[in-house]
């Protein structure tokens, strides 16, 4: 069992230490906000997620998981170094990287054993690289140092599940040896290994996000068209999905894709594109059929009322990006909300997680009450059975029975 210390609490940090310490390895997990910290080491994590505070819990108990916001701390007894801090967007589309040239830093000042250093943010093509060489330039103890990419594939919402039953781990190594071991790290998953170097490992998550997100935008445009000619989506995904070339998994038309994930990735990646002059001219069209998905139901609403919604209420069914999370990253309830209300209506919204936003309401009831629409915006299973007594319901998620 390996001693692992992860420098960010995100999603995927606080996920990937979790499920270590749960495959018996010892974690320390690192961030910088002391008050995530202490509510941390209690056992109680600051994001829904689905069994992950039971596990949490679990592992403080027997003492395998502690939290700290001293790097130091957790270098001392550690081998294994996790980066899982974030990349977001910057104004050109390409991956901001200064959590990640931070957490370099950190790094080469506080090691004090021989480390492999595992990526696990979504970093553009040559991160691992550079990474590398701003820890062995800032090192300040006598160390060898190998950095190892090491995507995440996990979906907020199933991400436990998805980390236990994951497709595949795929390790980018330029040291055969730093691979293996952390090969080894992961060996209790028995998932499929991809070994490869570290170049090819950060292009996977790349290409494969993009991918995933064209997917959807490419069943979003025919579902616009089966719209006009009365034709079934949801039996077209179907009969589409049974082909196992094809498969049914990301052909769920809706309102496009949203978090934090999709949509900086395929502008990451569109970037990077452009940048070597090979325009990705598919997944640019990706990102702007996305876009254009919450346009052209902003509209059929507006249409609906003759474009004039001044003083109607409007209730709005789901906030979440998608299920089962808070997160509202990217959310298109945010922009149809902003929207609506720039034209003059009053949204009244519910969401059985999400409750913060000043357009919420405590129960469903509140929301149909004297609604002059109803728009499902996610598709929570809570609302997939319901009978909703309106007759201008927009189902932005086709989920409802007719
Ligand atoms: C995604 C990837 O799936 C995951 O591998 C990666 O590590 C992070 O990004 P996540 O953003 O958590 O995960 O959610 P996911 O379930 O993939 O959904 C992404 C978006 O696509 C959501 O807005 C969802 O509503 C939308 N979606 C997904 C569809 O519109 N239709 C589909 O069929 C599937």
């Amino acid at each position: 069992m390996k001693n692992v210390a992860v420098i960010g609490t995100g999603y995927v940090g606080l996920v990937t230490g979790v499920v270590l310490s749960e495959i018996g390895h010892t974690v320390t997990c690192i961030d910088n906000d002391e008050q995530k910290v202490n509510t941390l080491k209690t056992g109680q994590s600051p994001i829904y997620e689905p069994g992950l505070d039971e596990l949490m819990a679990k592992n403080i108990d027997v003492n395998r998981l502690y939290f700290t916001t001293n790097h130091r701390e957790a270098f001392e007894k550690a081998n294994i170094v996790f980066i899982a801090v974030g990349t977001p967007q910057s104004d050109n589309g390409a991956a901001d990287l200064t959590y990640i040239q931070q957490a370099a830093k950190d790094i080469a000042q506080n090691i004090v054993n021989d480390t492999i250093v595992i990526m696990k943010s979504t970093v553009p093509v040559g991160t691992n690289d550079l990474i590398e060489t701003v820890i062995k330039e800032n090192l300040v103890s006598n160390v060898k140092v190998d950095v190892v990419s090491n995507p995440e594939f996990l979906r907020e919402g199933h991400a436990i599940y998805d980390i236990f039953h994951g497709d595949r781990i795929v390790i980018g190594a330029e040291v055969a040896e730093a691979g293996d071991i952390v090969e080894q790290l992961f060996s209790a998953l028995k998932l499929p290994i991809v070994r490869t170097n570290r170049r090819s490992a950060e292009m996977i998550k790349y290409a494969s996000n993009a991918f995933l997100a064209t997917k959807i935008s490419y069943i979003n445009e025919i579902a616009n068209l089966c719209e006009k000619m009365e034709v079934n989506v949801l039996d077209v995904a179907d009969g589409m999905g049974l082909d196992h070339r094809i498969g049914r998994a990301f052909l769920n038309p809706g309102l496009g894709y949203g978090g934090s994930c999709f949509p900086k990735d395929t502008e990451a990646i569109a970037y990077l594109g452009r940048k070597h002059g090979f325009p990705l001219t598919i997944v640019e069209s990706a990102i702007k059929a996305n876009f254009h998905q919450r346009e052209l139901f902003l509209h059929k609403v507006l249409d609906y009322f003759n474009g004039d919604v001044e003083g109607k209420i409007i209730g709005m069914l789901g906030l979440a990006f998608k299920p089962n999370t808070d997160d509202l990253r990217e959310a298109p309830s945010l922009y149809l909300i902003e929207e609506l209300e720039k034209h003059g209506a009053v949204v009244k919204a519910y969401d059985p997680v999400v409750k913060h936003l000043a357009q919420c309401m405590d129960s469903v009831e509140g929301v149909l009450d004297r609604a002059d629409a109803v728009l499902l915006v996610t598709e929570w299973d809570e609302f997939k059975e319901m009978k909703i007594e309106n007759s201008r319901v927009f189902d932005g998620r086709y989920i409802l029975k007719k």
